[in-house]
Protein backbone atom coordinates (compact mmCIF):
# COMPACT_ATOMS: atom_id res chain seq x y z
CA UNK A 1 0.00 0.00 0.00
CA UNK A 2 0.69 3.79 -0.42
CA UNK A 3 0.31 6.46 1.99
CA UNK A 4 -0.61 9.82 0.44
CA UNK A 5 -0.54 13.22 2.26
CA UNK A 6 -2.29 16.51 0.24
CA UNK A 7 -1.88 19.69 1.90
CA UNK A 8 -1.04 22.31 -0.93
CA UNK A 9 -4.03 25.10 0.71
CA UNK A 10 -6.89 24.49 2.61
CA UNK A 11 -7.83 20.57 2.52
CA UNK A 12 -6.06 18.26 5.23
CA UNK A 13 -6.46 14.69 3.18
CA UNK A 14 -4.37 11.53 3.62
CA UNK A 15 -5.43 8.53 1.75
CA UNK A 16 -3.86 4.91 1.99
CA UNK A 17 -4.08 2.95 -1.74
CA UNK A 18 -3.39 -0.81 -2.79
CA UNK A 19 -0.79 -0.58 -5.16
CA UNK A 20 -2.02 -3.36 -7.38
CA UNK A 21 -5.37 -3.43 -7.43
CA UNK A 22 -5.52 1.07 -6.88
CA UNK A 23 -8.33 0.21 -4.40
CA UNK A 24 -8.66 3.01 -1.99
CA UNK A 25 -8.33 1.35 1.79
CA UNK A 26 -8.84 4.33 3.36
CA UNK A 27 -9.37 8.36 2.74
CA UNK A 28 -10.28 11.55 4.06
CA UNK A 29 -10.31 15.41 3.52
CA UNK A 30 -10.92 17.77 6.03
CA UNK A 31 -11.91 21.26 4.78
CA UNK A 32 -10.88 24.62 6.36
CA UNK A 33 -12.85 26.26 3.94
CA UNK A 34 -15.44 27.83 7.21
CA UNK A 35 -11.99 28.93 9.45
CA UNK A 36 -11.15 31.20 5.94
CA UNK A 37 -14.20 32.10 4.92
CA UNK A 38 -14.23 35.17 7.20
CA UNK A 39 -11.78 36.75 5.36
CA UNK A 40 -13.00 35.78 1.73
CA UNK A 41 -9.78 34.02 0.63
CA UNK A 42 -7.32 31.75 2.27
CA UNK A 43 -4.82 33.31 4.81
CA UNK A 44 -1.80 31.29 4.80
CA UNK A 45 -0.12 31.33 8.04
CA UNK A 46 -4.03 30.07 9.32
CA UNK A 47 -4.07 27.28 7.07
CA UNK A 48 -0.73 26.01 8.19
CA UNK A 49 -1.61 25.76 11.85
CA UNK A 50 -4.87 24.06 10.86
CA UNK A 51 -3.07 21.15 9.25
CA UNK A 52 -0.40 20.87 11.86
CA UNK A 53 -4.02 19.97 14.29
CA UNK A 54 -5.56 17.76 11.77
CA UNK A 55 -2.78 15.87 9.73
CA UNK A 56 -1.39 14.21 12.74
CA UNK A 57 -4.99 12.90 14.06
CA UNK A 58 -5.83 11.58 10.02
CA UNK A 59 -2.25 9.51 10.55
CA UNK A 60 -3.54 8.01 13.72
CA UNK A 61 -6.44 6.38 11.86
CA UNK A 62 -4.40 4.43 9.97
CA UNK A 63 -1.40 3.82 12.24
CA UNK A 64 -2.84 0.21 11.80
CA UNK A 65 -1.81 0.00 8.10
CA UNK A 66 1.66 1.00 8.69
CA UNK A 67 2.94 -2.25 8.28
CA UNK A 68 1.68 -2.87 4.85
CA UNK A 69 3.23 0.80 3.89
CA UNK A 70 5.53 0.44 0.57
CA UNK A 71 6.27 4.24 -0.01
CA UNK A 72 4.76 7.63 1.47
CA UNK A 73 3.20 9.94 -1.43
CA UNK A 74 3.33 13.68 -0.69
CA UNK A 75 2.24 17.04 -2.93
CA UNK A 76 5.40 19.08 -3.01
CA UNK A 77 4.35 22.08 -5.66
CA UNK A 78 2.79 24.09 -6.45
CA UNK A 79 0.96 25.37 -3.55
CA UNK A 80 1.37 27.82 -0.09
CA UNK A 81 4.65 26.75 0.59
CA UNK A 82 4.12 26.92 4.11
CA UNK A 83 1.15 24.45 4.51
CA UNK A 84 2.93 21.97 1.71
CA UNK A 85 5.70 22.24 4.60
CA UNK A 86 3.42 20.34 6.91
CA UNK A 87 2.58 17.18 4.61
CA UNK A 88 6.10 17.06 3.32
CA UNK A 89 7.30 17.14 7.22
CA UNK A 90 5.11 14.66 8.01
CA UNK A 91 5.85 12.27 4.76
CA UNK A 92 9.91 12.41 5.64
CA UNK A 93 8.65 11.22 9.03
CA UNK A 94 7.05 8.61 8.00
CA UNK A 95 9.91 7.70 5.37
CA UNK A 96 12.80 7.86 8.03
CA UNK A 97 10.64 6.23 10.79
CA UNK A 98 8.99 3.14 8.39
CA UNK A 99 12.25 2.95 6.66
CA UNK A 100 10.27 3.51 3.01
CA UNK A 101 10.84 5.54 -0.08
CA UNK A 102 9.30 8.96 -0.29
CA UNK A 103 7.68 10.17 -3.59
CA UNK A 104 7.10 14.19 -4.42
CA UNK A 105 4.18 14.41 -7.05
CA UNK A 106 3.05 17.22 -8.38
CA UNK A 107 -0.54 18.69 -7.60
CA UNK A 108 -1.59 19.28 -11.05
CA UNK A 109 -0.53 16.10 -12.16
CA UNK A 110 -2.18 14.56 -9.24
CA UNK A 111 -5.55 16.45 -10.44
CA UNK A 112 -5.14 15.17 -14.16
CA UNK A 113 -5.31 11.07 -11.74
CA UNK A 114 -8.34 12.04 -9.91
CA UNK A 115 -10.08 11.06 -12.81
CA UNK A 116 -8.74 7.61 -12.38
CA UNK A 117 -9.04 7.12 -9.06
CA UNK A 118 -9.69 3.22 -8.84
CA UNK A 119 -9.22 2.86 -12.21
CA UNK A 120 -6.71 2.45 -15.01
CA UNK A 121 -5.62 5.74 -16.62
CA UNK A 122 -7.36 6.29 -19.91
CA UNK A 123 -4.90 7.84 -21.78
CA UNK A 124 -3.97 9.60 -24.09
CA UNK A 125 -6.34 11.97 -23.11
CA UNK A 126 -6.79 16.04 -23.49
CA UNK A 127 -7.46 17.46 -19.80
CA UNK A 128 -8.67 20.77 -18.99
CA UNK A 129 -7.49 21.71 -15.41
CA UNK A 130 -9.75 24.58 -13.91
CA UNK A 131 -8.54 25.08 -10.01
CA UNK A 132 -7.86 27.90 -7.84
CA UNK A 133 -5.08 28.36 -9.08
CA UNK A 134 -4.65 27.06 -12.69
CA UNK A 135 -6.26 27.34 -15.96
CA UNK A 136 -4.86 25.08 -18.50
CA UNK A 137 -5.66 22.99 -21.34
CA UNK A 138 -2.92 20.04 -21.41
CA UNK A 139 -2.08 17.10 -23.97
CA UNK A 140 -1.62 14.52 -22.04
CA UNK A 141 0.11 11.60 -24.29
CA UNK A 142 1.71 9.18 -22.15
CA UNK A 143 1.65 8.77 -18.15
CA UNK A 144 4.65 11.28 -17.87
CA UNK A 145 3.93 13.27 -20.81
CA UNK A 146 2.36 16.90 -20.32
CA UNK A 147 2.14 19.28 -22.65
CA UNK A 148 0.82 22.88 -22.12
CA UNK A 149 -1.20 23.93 -24.89
CA UNK A 150 -3.16 27.04 -23.43
CA UNK A 151 -2.31 28.81 -20.00
CA UNK A 152 -4.28 31.57 -18.40
CA UNK A 153 -2.63 35.04 -18.73
CA UNK A 154 -3.83 36.10 -15.36
CA UNK A 155 -6.48 34.80 -12.89
CA UNK A 156 -7.52 30.98 -13.24
CA UNK A 157 -11.06 30.15 -13.49
CA UNK A 158 -11.87 29.49 -9.39
CA UNK A 159 -10.34 32.79 -8.56
CA UNK A 160 -12.42 34.95 -10.92
CA UNK A 161 -15.50 32.75 -9.25
CA UNK A 162 -14.03 33.47 -5.57
CA UNK A 163 -13.52 36.80 -6.41
CA UNK A 164 -17.24 38.07 -7.63
CA UNK A 165 -18.56 36.06 -4.50
CA UNK A 166 -16.43 38.14 -2.24
CA UNK A 167 -17.24 41.22 -4.48
CA UNK A 168 -20.74 40.39 -3.67
CA UNK A 169 -20.05 40.00 -0.29
CA UNK A 170 -20.25 36.21 -0.30
CA UNK A 171 -18.14 33.93 1.60
CA UNK A 172 -15.25 31.33 0.44
CA UNK A 173 -15.01 29.13 -1.62
CA UNK A 174 -17.36 31.26 -3.98
CA UNK A 175 -17.64 28.91 -6.72
CA UNK A 176 -20.22 26.98 -5.14
CA UNK A 177 -22.07 29.94 -4.14
CA UNK A 178 -22.17 31.29 -7.35
CA UNK A 179 -23.09 28.01 -9.47
CA UNK A 180 -25.92 27.87 -6.76
CA UNK A 181 -27.33 31.50 -7.19
CA UNK A 182 -26.26 31.92 -10.83
CA UNK A 183 -29.35 28.72 -10.86
CA UNK A 184 -32.05 30.75 -10.13
CA UNK A 185 -30.56 34.73 -12.10
CA UNK A 186 -31.04 35.82 -15.54
CA UNK A 187 -27.64 34.88 -17.33
CA UNK A 188 -28.86 37.56 -19.99
CA UNK A 189 -29.09 40.17 -17.79
CA UNK A 190 -25.26 42.26 -18.08
CA UNK A 191 -23.75 41.10 -21.07
CA UNK A 192 -20.32 40.64 -19.93
CA UNK A 193 -17.46 40.81 -22.75
CA UNK A 194 -16.59 37.51 -23.55
CA UNK A 195 -12.38 37.98 -22.92
CA UNK A 196 -10.23 37.30 -25.89
CA UNK A 197 -12.86 36.78 -28.42
CA UNK A 198 -11.02 38.97 -30.87
CA UNK A 199 -7.96 37.59 -30.24
CA UNK A 200 -6.36 34.42 -32.08
CA UNK A 201 -4.51 33.85 -29.28
CA UNK A 202 -4.48 30.10 -27.43
CA UNK A 203 -4.86 31.55 -23.91
CA UNK A 204 -6.94 32.06 -21.22
CA UNK A 205 -7.88 35.81 -18.82
CA UNK A 206 -10.43 36.61 -16.36
CA UNK A 207 -8.99 39.94 -15.07
CA UNK A 208 -11.00 41.61 -17.66
CA UNK A 209 -14.07 40.01 -16.85
CA UNK A 210 -13.69 40.48 -12.92
CA UNK A 211 -13.44 44.31 -13.56
CA UNK A 212 -16.07 44.54 -15.87
CA UNK A 213 -18.48 42.71 -13.04
CA UNK A 214 -16.77 45.08 -10.36
CA UNK A 215 -18.22 47.88 -11.97
CA UNK A 216 -21.31 46.69 -12.30
CA UNK A 217 -21.45 45.40 -8.63
CA UNK A 218 -20.51 49.04 -8.10
CA UNK A 219 -23.99 50.33 -9.98
CA UNK A 220 -26.18 47.76 -7.91
CA UNK A 221 -27.24 46.91 -4.64
CA UNK A 222 -25.18 43.69 -3.49
CA UNK A 223 -28.00 42.91 -0.95
CA UNK A 224 -30.73 42.66 -3.43
CA UNK A 225 -31.13 38.66 -4.10
CA UNK A 226 -32.15 38.83 -7.31
CA UNK A 227 -29.27 41.46 -8.21
CA UNK A 228 -26.98 38.07 -6.63
CA UNK A 229 -28.59 35.84 -8.90
CA UNK A 230 -28.57 38.02 -11.73
CA UNK A 231 -24.78 38.79 -11.43
CA UNK A 232 -23.82 34.99 -10.86
CA UNK A 233 -25.40 33.85 -13.73
CA UNK A 234 -24.13 36.69 -16.34
CA UNK A 235 -20.83 36.18 -15.25
CA UNK A 236 -21.22 32.56 -14.89
CA UNK A 237 -21.82 32.09 -18.74
CA UNK A 238 -19.42 34.50 -19.88
CA UNK A 239 -16.18 32.79 -17.99
CA UNK A 240 -17.89 29.69 -19.62
CA UNK A 241 -18.20 30.94 -22.80
CA UNK A 242 -14.64 31.88 -22.87
CA UNK A 243 -13.36 28.03 -21.87
CA UNK A 244 -15.90 26.69 -24.30
CA UNK A 245 -14.48 29.34 -27.27
CA UNK A 246 -10.38 28.84 -27.02
CA UNK A 247 -11.31 25.15 -26.94
CA UNK A 248 -12.94 24.88 -29.85
CA UNK A 249 -10.26 27.31 -31.41
CA UNK A 250 -8.05 24.43 -30.13
CA UNK A 251 -10.03 21.30 -31.72
CA UNK A 252 -10.49 23.07 -34.92
CA UNK A 253 -6.84 23.71 -35.49
CA UNK A 254 -5.10 20.67 -33.87
CA UNK A 255 -4.04 17.87 -36.35
CA UNK A 256 -4.07 15.45 -32.78
CA UNK A 257 -7.61 13.64 -32.15
CA UNK A 258 -8.06 12.32 -28.41
CA UNK A 259 -11.12 10.55 -27.65
CA UNK A 260 -11.51 11.43 -24.46
CA UNK A 261 -11.13 15.25 -22.48
CA UNK A 262 -10.74 15.14 -18.73
CA UNK A 263 -11.85 17.77 -17.12
CA UNK A 264 -10.35 18.33 -13.44
CA UNK A 265 -9.96 20.58 -10.43
CA UNK A 266 -12.02 22.63 -8.32
CA UNK A 267 -14.20 24.24 -10.38
CA UNK A 268 -14.70 20.63 -12.19
CA UNK A 269 -17.37 20.26 -9.57
CA UNK A 270 -19.67 22.68 -11.36
CA UNK A 271 -22.66 20.98 -13.25
CA UNK A 272 -22.94 24.04 -15.82
CA UNK A 273 -19.39 24.13 -17.04
CA UNK A 274 -19.36 19.96 -17.47
CA UNK A 275 -22.50 20.02 -19.53
CA UNK A 276 -21.11 23.12 -21.62
CA UNK A 277 -18.33 21.55 -22.10
CA UNK A 278 -19.64 17.96 -22.61
CA UNK A 279 -22.01 19.84 -25.45
CA UNK A 280 -19.05 21.64 -27.22
CA UNK A 281 -16.79 18.14 -27.92
CA UNK A 282 -19.47 16.01 -28.93
CA UNK A 283 -19.32 17.33 -31.96
CA UNK A 284 -15.81 16.83 -32.56
CA UNK A 285 -16.33 12.88 -31.42
CA UNK A 286 -15.08 13.81 -27.88
CA UNK A 287 -16.23 12.28 -24.41
CA UNK A 288 -16.40 14.24 -21.34
CA UNK A 289 -14.65 12.60 -18.17
CA UNK A 290 -14.18 13.83 -15.13
CA UNK A 291 -13.81 12.93 -11.37
CA UNK A 292 -16.61 12.14 -8.90
CA UNK A 293 -17.41 14.86 -6.96
CA UNK A 294 -15.48 14.39 -3.55
CA UNK A 295 -12.13 14.04 -5.89
CA UNK A 296 -12.76 17.54 -7.83
CA UNK A 297 -11.22 19.68 -5.06
CA UNK A 298 -7.57 18.60 -3.57
CA UNK A 299 -7.33 15.67 -2.01
CA UNK A 300 -5.19 12.54 -0.86
CA UNK A 301 -6.30 10.18 -3.13
CA UNK A 302 -5.63 11.67 -6.31
CA UNK A 303 -1.87 12.19 -5.22
CA UNK A 304 -2.07 8.32 -4.06
CA UNK A 305 -3.40 7.42 -7.48
CA UNK A 306 -0.49 9.32 -9.11
CA UNK A 307 2.04 7.96 -6.58
CA UNK A 308 1.36 4.48 -7.83
CA UNK A 309 2.70 5.04 -11.14
CA UNK A 310 5.54 7.10 -10.07
CA UNK A 311 6.24 3.88 -7.60
CA UNK A 312 5.72 1.09 -10.86
CA UNK A 313 8.67 2.99 -12.40
CA UNK A 314 10.67 2.98 -9.83
CA UNK A 315 10.49 7.01 -9.22
CA UNK A 316 11.38 7.98 -5.55
CA UNK A 317 12.34 11.78 -4.35
CA UNK A 318 15.64 11.77 -2.18
CA UNK A 319 14.06 13.38 1.13
CA UNK A 320 16.64 16.13 1.13
CA UNK A 321 15.13 17.07 -2.22
CA UNK A 322 11.70 16.81 -0.64
CA UNK A 323 10.58 20.28 -0.91
CA UNK A 324 7.70 22.89 -1.61
CA UNK A 325 7.75 25.04 -4.11
CA UNK A 326 5.18 27.49 -4.28
CA UNK A 327 4.92 27.63 -8.43
CA UNK A 328 5.47 25.50 -11.02
CA UNK A 329 3.82 23.93 -14.05
CA UNK A 330 3.21 20.25 -15.16
CA UNK A 331 6.55 18.95 -15.54
O1 LIG B 1 -8.64 22.33 -7.13
P1 LIG B 1 -9.03 23.17 -5.95
O2 LIG B 1 -9.73 22.50 -4.81
O3 LIG B 1 -7.79 23.92 -5.37
C1 LIG B 1 -6.71 24.33 -6.17
O4 LIG B 1 -5.87 23.48 -6.52
O5 LIG B 1 -6.71 25.55 -6.49
O6 LIG B 1 -9.94 24.35 -6.55
C2 LIG B 1 -10.54 25.30 -5.71
C3 LIG B 1 -11.34 26.24 -6.58
C4 LIG B 1 -11.89 27.44 -5.82
O7 LIG B 1 -11.57 28.61 -6.55
C5 LIG B 1 -13.39 27.19 -5.80
O8 LIG B 1 -14.18 28.37 -5.77
C6 LIG B 1 -13.59 26.43 -7.08
O9 LIG B 1 -12.49 25.55 -7.13
N1 LIG B 1 -14.86 25.66 -7.09
C7 LIG B 1 -15.88 25.90 -7.95
C8 LIG B 1 -16.92 25.02 -7.60
N2 LIG B 1 -16.50 24.25 -6.54
C9 LIG B 1 -15.22 24.67 -6.24
N3 LIG B 1 -15.99 26.80 -8.95
C10 LIG B 1 -17.15 26.82 -9.64
N4 LIG B 1 -18.21 26.02 -9.35
C11 LIG B 1 -18.14 25.10 -8.35
N5 LIG B 1 -19.17 24.31 -8.07
ZN1 LIG C 1 -6.00 21.69 -6.45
Amino acid sequence: MILSIESSCDDSSIAVTEIESRKLIFHKRVSQAIHHSKYGGVVPELASRLHTETLPKLLDEVAYLFPKLKAVAVTTEPGLVVTLLEGITMAKALSIGLNIPAIGVNHLVGHIYSLFIEQEAKLPLLVLLVSGGHTQLIEVDEWNKFHIVASSLDDSLGESFDKVAKMLGLGYPGGPIIEKLAKEGDENRFPFPVPLSKSPKLAFSYSGLKNAVRLEIAKGDIKNPQFQRDISASFQKVATAHIVQKLKKYLKRSFKRYRYLGLVGGVSANIYIRNQIADTIRPFGMELISPELQYCSDNGAMIGRYGIELYRNGIFTDISKLQPKSRSDII
